[in-house]
């Protein structure tokens, strides 16, 4: 990844304003000799005994400025030995080429001699140093997090939001150029079912009524399409009030898409193509056609629904091969309609039994019974699947001196997703090199319904607008778990990048796939009635995605969180450090909603 230099950003004639002639960090070796105003932050300040240096830093980068008895005048040169870490100053004098140059800094030929210093701004002793030394680590996230304006001073998260800039603006251009015109859906609306709770807002006019935040503009999109806009973007905030991890911020920015008359295929190349030229402005590989894997293949290759392909390691199915075991555990996995699966690692007999012990909680964490492990030794097998298995079966699956076996027994739902979470903490423990440095992929064929596990009954794999494949449509009473939707995921690196599918223009079939869900003639009508009434009132075959922003950001940026390329991100527990949100309202506030707060540790 490599982001351009944030001078290319901004026009040397319009980086002037009354105040500065130039971003100090854009100074050259052409320009020794010139005389220029400049204006910006004290990065760091050294004292060469009536000598000072000082990084000035602006947003374009760092520029030494010295201070010295030959071109300073005294008053100046006593100033530039009060400066303090982080103030704000003007300084004018000559750019001269310095004997020796920095190559650390794009501008470290040159020096700007003072001969005028101005103090803008005395700044406080900054909460969390900006410049820190080739040693030092970055103090603690919630640190960075209370006093981040002064963390987002530090040029890697600037470099990360000019990034972002860029691949919004780009995105834009695309998007219009592809004959997507963007229009805004509302902040305040009705909840849309994306799968996580809504924020909602009191109404202060209407007593007891609430708006929700959108979770994603997927209605609108949809009723834009029945108003006949045709192809239609948006980059769109959406709200979801879920638990909280390192991939996912309760305010998060969508890149929505939704088109009329088109097929799976009509999205996919138009999102490749717009992925092409993100990665291009990121300096990041984007090879097409992206290559295509069904959800069922994923799942059974790689115990995931976002394969991490940088690695080729696979899960392999040892049903067969190990049939006609003696063991009790293999045979009765095999009886209960289970399967023998597991992963070869060639090399990871240096795994410690420890290690391996890991991996297996790994696995278990996500459902699987437990881990079989063997090893291969040169004097045969050893470890608790060695016992279970001959050394005729431990031939079929391939098994050789310094390889470890790792095997889960039972069915697809117990062990698909935690053998594909031990794949991952095996690559992670054995440091295993990549096959190849970037991935993509699209899955393609998600199932419509997944079980629902706290209602019982059936819950949208996506959401309730998915349009089924209509070669399974006949399994819709007998197998609903098995019809596919005409639903794909663009997965980079891992990450699941973008959602969408074909949407259901058919109001009658839309209102029968919202009863399988379990929802009532009346909680249809209340919920989705204005939905169903545009559909009705004639709309086109339509379908789209939403990429998400934040994470292609992340990705492109190798940026550790999503935090790192939002100016104003929220913690795991969804607050706002800085700003100090949320935070109690007064009573008169809470009366004027009539809303009343009840304290549940008072009772
Ligand atoms: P979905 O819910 O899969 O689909 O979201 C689409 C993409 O948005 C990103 N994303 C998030 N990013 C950061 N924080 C979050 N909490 C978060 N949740 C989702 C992911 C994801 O792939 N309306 C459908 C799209 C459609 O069908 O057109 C939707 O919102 O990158």
């Amino acid at each position: 990844m490599t982001v351009k230099d944030p001078m290319s950003d901004i026009d040397l004639p319009v980086q002037q304003t009354s105040q500065r002639a130039r971003f100090a960090g854009s100074l050259r070796a052409a320009d020794a000799g010139r005389r220029f105003k400049l204006a910006g932050w004290v990065h760091r300040r050294r004292d060469l005994g009536g000598l000072y240096f000082v990084d000035l830093r602006d947003r374009g980068g760092l520029l030494q400025v010295s201070f010295g008895p030959e071109w300073s005048p005294p008053e100046v040169l006593a100033r530039a030995g009060d400066l303090g870490a982080e103030d704000v100053i003007a300084v004018s004098g000559e750019v001269c080429l310095k004997p020796e140059a920095n190559p650390e800094l794009p501008s470290g030929e040159v020096e700007l001699r003072a001969e005028s210093l101005e103090v803008l701004t005395d700044s406080t002793t900054p909460a969390i140093p900006v410049y820190r030394g080739p040693e030092e680590d970055l103090p603690s996230e919630e640190m960075r997090l209370r006093h981040r304006v002064l963390d987002l001073r530090r040029p890697e998260l600037r470099d990360n939001l000019l990034l972002r800039h860029r691949l919004v603006l780009e995105t834009r251009n695309r998007l219009d150029a592809l004959g997507f015109m963007e229009v805004e859906t509302p902040m305040l609306t009705k909840p849309t079912p994306e799968g996580a709770r809504d924020y909602l807002v009191p109404s202060r006019v209407h007593p007891g009524e609430f708006y929700a935040l959108p979770q994603s503009p997927q209605i609108y999109k949809q009723l834009l399409m029945a108003a006949g806009f045709d192809r239609y973007f948006q980059i769109a905030r959406c709200f979801r009030d879920e638990d909280l991890r390192a991939d996912r911020q309760p305010e998060f920015t969508q890149i929505d898409v939704e088109a009329s008359f088109v097929e799976p295929e009509d999205i996919l190349g138009w999102m490749e193509e717009l992925m092409a030229g993100l990665a291009e402005v990121a300096g990041v590989s984007a090879p097409r056609p992206f290559p295509v894997m069904t959800h069922a293949e994923a799942m059974d290759r790689f115990g995931t629904d976002r394969p991490d392909m940088r690695w080729d390691l696979e899960i392999t199915d040892w049903s067969e091969a190990l049939a006609d075991s003696e063991s009790g555990i293999l045979r009765g996995a095999l009886d209960a309609g289970g399967r023998l699966r597991g992963i070869l690692l060639p090399g990871g007999g240096a795994l410690s039994r420890k290690q391996i012990e890991a991996v297996e909680a790994v696995a278990k964490a996500q459902g699987a019974p437990g881990l079989l492990w063997m090893k291969g030794n040169p004097d045969g097998a050893s470890g608790p699947l060695s016992r279970f298995t001959s050394p005729e079966h431990q031939a079929r699956i391939g098994l050789t001196d310094g390889d470890l076996v790792l095997l889960a027994a039972g069915t697809d739902r117990q062990i698909s997703w935690a053998l594909g979470a031990a794949r991952l903490e095996v690559i992670r423990l054995l440091d295993l090199p990549m096959d190849r440095e970037t991935a993509w992929l699209w899955v393609v064929d998600f199932p419509v319904f997944e079980d629902d596990p706290e209602r019982g009954g059936l819950a949208p794999n996506h959401h309730p607008f998915v349009m089924p494949n209509m070669d399974d449509f006949h399994l819709l009473d007998s197998d609903p778990l098995a019809v596919r939707g005409k639903a794909y995921d663009l997965v980079y690196n891992g990450s699941e990048l973008g959602s969408g599918s074909i949407r259901n223009h058919d109001a009658d079939l839309q209102r029968e796939l919202l009863a399988r869900l379990g929802l009532s003639d009346e909680e249809i009508d209340r919920k989705f009635g204005f939905l169903l009434e545009a559909l009705r009132s004639g709309a086109p075959p339509h379908g789209g995605i939403a990429l998400g922003m934040d994470r292609i950001v992340k990705e492109f940026a190798g940026a550790q969180s999503l935090r790192d390329v939002i100016a104003f991100p929220k913690t795991t527990a969804a607050r706002a450090l800085f700003e100090g949100a949320p935070s109690p309202v007064g009573p008169d506030d809470l009366a004027d909603l009539h809303l009343e707060v009840i304290d549940e540790g008072a009772e």
